[in-house]
């Protein structure tokens, strides 16, 4: 099983972020916090910049503007590209699979330095940890949507990032299998990662996030969303 880091939980202030496409601002002076342990559902329109702002906070495309404050100082988008490119991982919503088994799929996400012993001992703790027993030795690009997207969080998680963006990972799945990604969700954050999840469904992540941000009209507003159990 992967580690759960021992450093102190991350804490990343993005401020000021902009981003333009041509004329059209999708954003602008955009502030945001990830913080260790902390789960934020981020709503928004198709079209409202939900993907562009998540990898733009995953180092994978660049802001016009903004800067990013970290515990040991602030610095431009730029200059963190690579810690958030290590730090920060972007899950796409419709996870890409390499050929191969589930095994191999969890093999590639780790470190080469690690003996043969220990790559199979950390996927079969991880294999256990995101429900992919029955599966392990399954075709990956035969999958069920479910099953993708546990691949994809249990790959991620064996690289060991401090903070997990998940783009609509609950579409098109049914009850059950939301159920078990949002479980996963929740392990992650108890042990301390950072999630941003985008959705479009508030209501499921009632009891999974602690913070909710609907973007709209080039801002973010934070909103409170009732707990219906309460
Ligand atoms: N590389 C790009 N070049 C030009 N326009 C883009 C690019 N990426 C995204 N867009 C546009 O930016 C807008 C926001 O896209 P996106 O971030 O995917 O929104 P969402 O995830 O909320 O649906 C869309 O209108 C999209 O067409
Ligand atoms: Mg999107």
């Amino acid at each position: 099983m992967a580690k759960v880091p021992s450093a102190p939980a991350i804490r990343l202030l993005y401020s000021g972020l902009s981003k333009r496409f041509g004329k059209r601002t999708l954003f602008a002076n955009l502030n945001l916090t990830l913080v260790g342990g902390q789960c934020i559902l981020l709503t928004g329109k198709n079209g409202s910049g939900k993907t562009t702002l998540m990898r733009i906070l995953a180092g994978l495309e660049q802001p016009d503007g903004g800067a990013i404050a970290t515990p040991s100082g602030a610095y431009s988008w730029r200059k963190l590209r690579n810690y958030l490119q290590r730090n920060v991982m972007y899950l796409h919503q419709q996870p890409y699979m390499f050929s191969g088994t589930v095994r191999h799929n969890l093999n590639y996400a780790l470190p080469r330095r690690l003996s043969r012993v220990e790559r199979q001992t950390q996927i079969q703790a991880i294999g256990a940890w995101a429900d992919l027993d029955a599966i392990m030795d399954n075709n990956a690009k035969s999958l069920s949507g479910g099953e993708c997207q546990r691949v994809a969080i249990a790959r991620a998680r064996l690289r060991q990032p401090q903070a997990l963006l998940l783009d609509e990972p609950t579409a098109n799945m049914d009850a059950s299998a939301r159920a078990r990604t949002l479980l996963l969700m929740q392990q992650l954050c108890q042990e301390g990662l950072a999630l941003l999840v985008s959705s479009h469904d508030p209501a499921l992540f009632a009891d999974t996030a602690s913070h909710f941000l609907h973007l709209e009209q080039a801002q973010l507003k934070a909103y409170e969303y009732p707990n219906e159990r309460t």
